[in-house]
Formats: structure tokens, C-alpha cells, sequence
């Protein structure tokens, strides 16, 4: 890599500064200078969701910093992470058509060095309490912290940037930055809306994994919640999503509605909630949620 060049938004067109990309924490350091960038961490296999989020790091008028690691400790032992899809090349490809200023794609030993024991983050209640992702993938936000907690430390963002489609995560790392305070200063976690197929199916690079009939069945995730969302009571709501799940030939992990902050259960609609939604489809694990509206 380049060492030492310049960030500079007035070359953007024309003589625009190609996108630069680390592979080490060091190259990363060298190259942000004392900079604080716009930060979107990714496991790769960038989609339009993702695409969306580094566009709005973009907009922010700050270096825009996206990190691409599959991340082995979010993984359980049952899980995806060896088949996880890795598209490096034409990720970047698309980070550089976005105007991404640089990707850091690390080894594993840059992220976890050896010899080094791993860093542990206490979890926030709302990683252990609700019995969400926290029941379903034990160990898994322990995983997400530890990565997204390493990843900050090294790149200080000013502002770093999640999908709502993984609403539980983004809930957990807010509150383990809030939690860790002062590390990360001045740090704003922004969530921005899950982006969908025009037939409602929200966007994941696990879609890759499914053929075109599960495909179809994947699209009871995004059914069961368009039905639930004119329910008056919760449990009335949980009652469509099941039922809509089951009409897809979906195993269902969890069809619940709890309060949007704490992700805990709610007997009404007088606060903000959310519908959250994990279903299995064969072998294939889709997630997905919405807001519902408040009744008052
Ligand atoms: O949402 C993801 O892609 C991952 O969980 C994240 C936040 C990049 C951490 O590995």
C-alpha cells in the first residue's frame, strides 16, 4: 500500500485518488493518520444493504473506511463459517465504484494477534436477556463484540454504520459503546433501514445460499411480518407471523414483537416496538424484523 497519502476530497472526480486497501493494522494506522473516518464494518459478500450503508458513510463528508473480515468467533461450531461466502474481488470492486476511500481487509493474526488472549467486552443485558440471537446462537454477540470492539480501537471512527436487518446486533453494539465510555469518544452508531428485493425479501449474503423454491419459502419472513403489521395486540401479531411462517414451510426459531430498546416482551402498542422474525429454511438461517406502529 501507499503509506502516507493524502486524503483528499477536492481530487473525488477527474483525477480521483484510487481506493487505497490495508491488509494490516499497521497500513490501516499509517493511512488514517489521526484521521477519524466514517466506518462500515462488513463480513464481505456485499449486497445492496450493504452498498446502502457505505453510501451514507459517503454523504457524511468523511474518509470512508470499510473493513471486510468473516469473523470466525461469531460463528458457532454448527454454523456457516466455513461456507460463508467470500466475494473479495468483486467487493471491492464495488467499495471502489462507491468511492470507498479504503477497505481493510485483515488476517485473522491482525485482528487476533497470537499469544495475545482475546479481549473481552460484558456484555450489555440487551446481548443476553431477550432470548433472541442471544438463546438461539449462544456465544455469538460475545463474538460480534470482541471483533467490532477491536475493529473501533483500531480505525476510532467518528461515526460507524449497521443494518437494522441485524436489529439485535445494532442494539448490542450501541450499548456496548455506551457501555465502554470514554474508549471510542465522540463515537455515533448509526442503523439504517433494511434494504429489500422489490418482492420484500431484505437483502442478506445468505440469499446466496438459497435455490429458487427456498427462495420463495424465504419470502415468509417478509409475509408474516406485512400480515402481523395491522394487528391491534402483540400476541395477536405473534399469532399472524407464526402462522405465516408455517404456511412457508419454515422451522421457526423465534416470531416475537418486544419493546424496540430493550428487545424484552410488551403487552401493548402504547411504546415503540419491533416484530423480530428467525426462521429456518433447510439448512439456511434467515433473520429479519420490522418496526410496528404505536397505538396510543
Ligand atoms: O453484521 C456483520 O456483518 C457482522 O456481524 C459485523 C458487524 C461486521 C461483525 O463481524
Amino acid at each position: 500500500m501507499n503509506h502516507h497519502r493524502r486524503f483528499d476530497r477536492s481530487g473525488r472526480s477527474g483525477d480521483a485518488e484510487a481506493m487505497q486497501i490495508a491488509r494490516t493494522v499497521r497500513e490501516l494506522r499509517d493511512w488514517l493518520d489521526g484521521r477519524r473516518a466514517a466506518f462500515v464494518p462488513t463480513m464481505g459478500a456485499l449486497h445492496e444493504g450493504h452498498l446502502a450503508l457505505i453510501r451514507h458513510a459517503e454523504s457524511l463528508g468523511e474518509p470512508v473506511v470499510v473493513s471486510i473480515f468473516v469473523n470466525p468467533t461469531q460463528f458457532g461450531p454448527n454454523e456457516d463459517f466455513s461456507r460463508y461466502p467470500r466475494t473479495l474481488e468483486t467487493d471491492l470492486a464495488a467499495c471502489e465504484e462507491i468511492g470507498a476511500d479504503l477497505v481493510f481487509t485483515p488476517a485473522a493474526e491482525e485482528i487476533y494477534p497470537p499469544g495475545q488472549p482475546p479481549m473481552e467486552i460484558a456484555l450489555p443485558p440487551v446481548a443476553t436477556e431477550p432470548g433472541l440471537e442471544d438463546a438461539h446462537r449462544p456465544g455469538h454477540f460475545r463474538g460480534v463484540c470482541q471483533v467490532v470492539a477491536r475493529l473501533f480501537d483500531l480505525v476510532e471512527p467518528a461515526v460507524a454504520i449497521f443494518g437494522e436487518k441485524d436489529y439485535q446486533q445494532l442494539l448490542v453494539i450501541r450499548a456496548m459503546v455506551k457501555q465502554e465510555q470514554p474508549r471510542w469518544q465522540g463515537l455515533t452508531v448509526t442503523g439504517l433501514p433494511t434494504v429489500r428485493d422489490p418482492d420484500g425479501l431484505a437483502m442478506s449474503s445468505r440469499n446466496r445460499y438459497l435455490d429458487p423454491e427456498q427462495r420463495d419459502r424465504a419470502l415468509g419472513l417478509a409475509r408474516a411480518l406485512q400480515a402481523a403489521h395491522a394487528a391491534q395486540k402483540p400476541d395477536t401479531a405473534e399469532a399472524i407471523m407464526i402462522e405465516t411462517l408455517r404456511a412457508h414451510d419454515l422451522a421457526i426459531d423465534y416470531a416475537v414483537v418486544r419493546d424496540s430498546e430493550t428487545l424484552m416482551p410488551v403487552g401493548d402498542f402504547s411504546r415503540p416496538t419491533r416484530a423480530l422474525i428467525a426462521a429456518r429454511l433447510d439448512d439456511v438461517r434467515l433473520i429479519d424484523n420490522q418496526a410496528m406502529t404505536v397505538w396510543t
